[in-house]
Order: C-alpha cells, then structure tokens, then sequence
C-alpha cells in the first residue's frame, strides 16, 4: 500500500469536536485542578439563559439597568456617528434584544441606511430575535451570524466593504481576565478597519456593597444560575452533583478589582462525571470557582483602548455613574 495521508478540515474535526466533548474537556481539566473551578461561559444553556434574563430584570443587578438608562439617553447620540454613511451595526451578544431596539428605533427613525448583523453561537437565538424584529421593524435589514464571535466577524469582514459599529454591551469584557480581555480586543482589532467603531460596557469600581448584592439577590437567582452549572453537567455529563450539596457564594476581590463567584462544598463528598470517567473528591467547604466580574476603573479603560490600537472617541455614563458605555475607534496607519 502507498502511504496515505489526510489534509484535516474543520468538517473533519467537528464531528470529533463537537460542544459536548469541549464542555467535557474543560470539566475534567477544571475540577482536576487543586483550586478546583469552571468556565463561566457554561452558564448559558436555555435555562441559564433564562435566569440570566431573570438577573437582569432585578432591582440589585444594576448594570443592566445603568445600560438601559445610558442608550435611551444617547441613542441618537451613537447614530450621529455613523449616520453620514451606509454602515453595518453588528452586535456580539444581543441577550433578550431589548437593549439594541433602543439603537434600532432611532437609527430607522433617522431613515439610516444600515444593516443590522446579531452574531450568536445560539442558532435558537438569532432565529427568534429575528421572528421578535421582523414584527416590530418590518423595514430593518437583518443579516444574523451564527457562529463564535471571531468567526463570525472574519466571514461578514469578508462580505462587505461597509464601516462597521460594533457593539459588545453589558460588560461582558468583565467575564475575561484583564490579560485574555487584551487579547480579545486586540484580536477584534485585527479583524476591522481603520475608523470603524466599537460601543462597549463596563462596569465601573463603586460601592462594594452595591456591587456585593448585585451577585447576591435577595431572590436567590444568581444562587441559581450558579447551581444550573452543575445541573446541567449532571444532565448532559453524567454527573451525579447533588445539588443541595451545594451553596452559592459570591465575594469582591478587592486586589484584582473582580467579583468572584463559587460554588462551595457543603459537605465532605464524591462527585463521578460519567463523560470523563472520573470520581471528583471534595472536602467539606472547598470552592469551586465559577466566574469573575471585573470592575473597571477610568485608566484601565483608557490602558486597555491604548494597549490595542483603539482612541477613546466618547464616554457615556449613567445618571450615578455606575457603568459607561465607551465608544473606540480602530486606529491603523494604511
Ligand atoms: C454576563 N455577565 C456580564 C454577567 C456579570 O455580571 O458578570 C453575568 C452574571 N453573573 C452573575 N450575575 C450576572
């Protein structure tokens, strides 16, 4: 037989690498560590999805509301960026929408010419935020991504020659560390053109103890949200974590300017995870950490632009300045 060989495409690997198996590798690698923890990203399934839009509408989870009150101040303030010119709104993490339909409304008010792009890796996503905008702005352009934001970005890079306004709200950034939020910005640099813009939210440093209820609620929602991580590796693992087992617990860092959360061990126990063939130990009280929130200042916003090619072109605050929507522009020599 003459050697063979394989040129790989992703086609090829998605079969191998498909969701589950991912999830299932960042598992085992997670609890196997000796401070055990778990990607905040696997919060989203449709029911975390659902509590976080639960999250939202709560009186102590203020950003959502901080953010709300920043784009009704300033929509039209965001189009007259961009109004001169055909351009493509592209939005990395539209959530319940609701947010974006402020930018929406003004933007078809003022009769610009735009196309509206939501980039989700949820296909359910894009197709009843589509359903929800079709009824409510039947004349709106809507040309939806399914895919990773990075991917999804290169392929509409490759489409249109437009300028483009991004917007990545609801400080997702603060999900990343400050070093991986570098890399993602610089990454979405590489991916624009000179002049495009990029909208993004953060949440500033303030009263701890605003931000310490915003991660404890009074209703036990974020409780949830956290507990749904192990549910939903009992349900598509094999896990058998008993939940009751298990408290939620959340805490601000004072070092890293992060809120922390976890899920600790009430009791002394074992946890098996058919997927990956293991049997966890947990001591009674050990933590397994789930996600950091990080806070921001005015000169880590202003590092992080400088760090990655951007120029602050506006700052938008709520009314007690809790959150700003900071609005950059690529800046490249060509
Ligand atoms: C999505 N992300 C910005 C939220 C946050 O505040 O870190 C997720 C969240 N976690 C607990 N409450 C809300």
């Amino acid at each position: 037989m003459p050697p063979t060989y394989k040129v790989l495409t992703p086609n090829d690997l998605d079969s191998i690498l498909n969701p589950r198996h991912e999830f299932a590798r960042e598992v085992l690698l997670g609890l196997s560590k000796e401070e055990k923890s778990l990607p905040s990203r696997y919060f989203y399934d449709d029911t975390g999805s659902h509590l976080f839009q639960q999250i939202m509408e709560l009186e102590e989870y203020y950003p959502t509301g901080c953010e709300r009150n920043i784009l009704t101040k300033h929509a039209s303030d965001f189009t007259d960026h961009v109004a001169a010119k055909p351009f493509n709104l592209i939005d990395l993490g539209s959530g319940d929408g609701s947010k974006t339909n402020l930018f929406l409304a003004d933007m078809l008010q003022r009769k610009c010419d735009f196309t509206y792009i939501p980039i989700d890796i949820s296909e359910a996503a894009i197709r009843e935020q589509g359903v929800e905008l079709e009824m409510r702005f039947p004349d709106l352009n809507v040309a939806g991504i399914v895919a990773e934001y990075f991917n999804g970005l290169l392929w509409h890079s490759k489409l249109s020659d437009r300028r483009n306004l991004i917007l990545f709200l609801g400080s997702n950034i603060g999900n990343f560390h400050r070093s991986q939020a570098r890399t993602f910005m610089r990454t979405m640099w590489n991916l624009l053109q000179p002049g495009d813009l990029v909208l993004i939210g953060f949440d500033l440093k303030k009263n701890i103890d605003v931000m310490v209820r915003a991660y404890n609620d009074s209703q036990g929602v974020t409780r949830d949200f956290n507990l749904n991580l192990l549910q939903r590796i009992n349900t598509e693992l094999g896990g058998d974590f008993q939940i009751e087992k298990w408290r939620h617990f959340a805490s601000y860092d004072v070092f890293s300017g992060a809120m922390e959360s976890y899920l600790v061990s009430r009791v002394e126990q074992e946890v098996t995870v058919e997927a990956v063939n293991q049997r966890f130990h947990f001591d009674a009280f050990e933590p397994i950490h789930t996600e950091y929130s990080y806070k921001f200042l005015e000169s880590d916003i202003q590092q992080l632009a400088a760090d990655t090619g951007f120029t602050i072109v506006e700052q938008y605050y709520d009314d007690r300045r809790y959150f700003v929507d900071s609005l950059w522009r690529v800046e490249k020599v060509v």
